[in-house]
């Protein structure tokens, strides 16, 4: 597979793409097991430690809702900030926006969703309501020069109410995108996005106004779509995706939504077809080991397992 896949731009040698890295949030905070502040403040140095600049570090949302992230405030308090990276968090309402401040917060990341049978459950909130709750979040953070990020999960299915056009998510997208934030992510909540609906949805939102530099990517692999997505998404002009170390992630609120698409599977393709990215292949296979030990899962990504392969000298790399 290659990033030119005959549609829209080509993506050239050269070209930078932005991962994203979820897995400290989207990954943890549907796994069973309660990880120590400890152990996540490890993972968190290891991911920065492989090159990743972009790390949703944890939720400041309510505890009842996802205990696995109930640690925010002390997690953000302790964490050794580096220069060079940034550390977004969630934030679904202006209680959520005080904690991340006593925190040291500066960069937010909102969430509402494509639908509102999937936004009523995760964040007990209309689409329409959300997105009142989000305004004043987003305009304090305007004030305090914060990095502000939005995503519209279920953009591609909602696994209450079905299918999802791309106007229907674009549409959100545009009064995000209205209230203020850098950055629109499509989160693709259940996996069930093709090829197809990523370009529509690129194609509409640049028409309604969003430019591509502005949108990012949110792929499950539950079907295993994701890279078809991202290799989609990047014909289409799109150069950040979301990623989560391990493979390890989905919504509490989406049953069935396992597993965010792999750093290691992103970053193996992106080095092998030639893009710019700044993130260590075997740095982060460093930090999926770590997680999925601290989990006690098996690493179970198919990078994870196969470890990488030099294109020059023919010879695998990053066993463990
Ligand atoms: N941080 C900490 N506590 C919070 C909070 C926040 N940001 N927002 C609300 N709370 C507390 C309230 O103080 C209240 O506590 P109490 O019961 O002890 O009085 C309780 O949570 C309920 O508050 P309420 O304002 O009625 O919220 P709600 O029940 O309508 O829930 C959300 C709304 C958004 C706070 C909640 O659904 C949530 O946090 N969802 C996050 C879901 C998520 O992260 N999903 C995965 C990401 S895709
Ligand atoms: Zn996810």
């Amino acid at each position: 597979m290659t990033a030119d896949d005959g549609e829209g731009p080509t993506a050239t040698t050269g070209d930078h793409v932005r991962i994203y890295e979820v897995g400290p949030r989207d990954g943890l905070q549907n796994e069973a097991r309660p990880i120590p502040l400890a152990t996540k403040l490890r993972y968190l140095e290891l991911l920065a430690d492989a090159g990743l600049r972009e790390i949703e570090a944890t939720s400041f949302v309510a505890p009842s809702a996802i205990p696995q992230l109930a640690d925010a405030d002390e997690l953000m308090a302790a964490l050794p900030r580096r220069e060079s990276v940034r550390y977004p968090v969630l934030v679904p309402n202006v209680r959520g926006l005080a904690r991340a401040e006593a925190a040291g917060v500066d960069a937010i990341a909102v969430f509402t969703a494509a639908t509102d049978a999937f936004t009523t459950r995760n964040i007990r909130m209309t689409i329409a309501e959300s997105l009142e709750a989000f305004a004043p979040v987003l305009a304090r953070a305007g004030e305090l020069g914060w990095w502000r990020r939005a995503y519209v999960s279920t953009a591609f299915g909602c696994p209450y109410s079905g299918a999802v056009a791309p106007e229907t998510a674009v549409d959100v997208a545009v009064r995000l995108l209205a209230l203020g934030v850098e950055e629109i992510c499509f989160g693709d909540t259940i996996g069930v996005g093709v090829p197809p609906q990523v370009r529509a949805i690129v194609s509409q939102a640049v028409d309604a106004g969003i430019p591509s530099e502005r949108i990012a990517f949110h792929f499950h692999d539950t079907r295993g779509t994701a890279l078809a997505n991202v290799a989609a998404g990047m014909s289409a002009g799109v150069r950040c995706f979301d990623a989560s170390t391990g493979g390890t992630g989905g919504c509490p609120y989406a049953p069935g939504a396992a597993g965010n698409l792999a750093t290691e599977d992103l970053v193996y393709l992106l080095d092998a077809i030639g893009l710019d990215h700044g993130v260590s292949l075997d740095g982060v296979l460093r930090a999926a080991r770590f997680i999925a030990d601290a989990l006690g899962k098996p690493l179970s990504t198919k990078v994870g397992q196969a470890g990488g392969w030099d294109r020059v000298s023919g010879q695998a790399t990053g066993r463990a």
